[in-house]
């Protein structure tokens, strides 16, 4: 199967949840051995996918700082697929999630999920930060875990 069209994303944003009552990005910053990664930050271009009302660089400087939204073409993957090789921070917190992306809705939006996260995997450098739901199932086992006890919740992935 080929890659979603520019056309399949935009059918897709209709999917798309904006939930901005539940902040992930609050309880990521209540854990205290995600804060040495967020006080790097400084150091690095940050991507940050779905900052809603509650954006990292609030908390923590960036060196630069670009966000993805939920509307093409300034999705996740559109902005994504626009960054070079290892060339930024890729941070996320609650997107990566069936809820949020509708990935179980259709074999779209399954598809524009895990196109997400080959792209993440492609473009993070020298780690990423993504925190959300059913990250695990999508990213893989997290080198550092967020929570031990949230098994799927992800946490920091580095470049390999
Ligand atoms: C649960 S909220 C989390 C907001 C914020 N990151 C936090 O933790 O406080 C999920 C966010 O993902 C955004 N979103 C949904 N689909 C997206 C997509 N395809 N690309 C980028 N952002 C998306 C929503 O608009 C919403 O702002």
């Amino acid at each position: 199967m080929g890659k979603l069209t520019n056309e399949d994303i935009f059918e897709s944003q209709f999917y798309w949840m904006h939930i901005e009552d539940t902040s992930y990005l609050n309880t990521a910053l209540t854990i205290e051995r995600l804060h040495p990664f967020f006080s790097d930050l400084i150091n690095y271009k940050v991507l940050e996918i779905g900052p809603g009302d509650n954006a990292i660089n609030k908390y923590y400087n960036c060196k630069e700082y670009i966000t993805a939204v939920a509307n093409y073409p300034n999705d996740g993957l559109s902005i994504l697929r626009k960054q070079d090789d290892k060339s930024l921070v890729v941070v996320s917190f609650g997107v990566i999630d069936d809820c949020i992306l509708c990935s179980n809705k259709n074999k779209l939006m399954k598809q524009y999920l895990e196109e997400m996260v080959i792209e993440i995997k492609r473009v993070m450098n020298p780690f990423s930060i993504i925190i959300g739901l059913d990250a695990e199932k999508y990213m893989s086992v997290a080198d550092i875990k967020a929570m031990d006890r949230w098994t799927k919740m992800g946490g920091i992935y580095f470049q390999k």
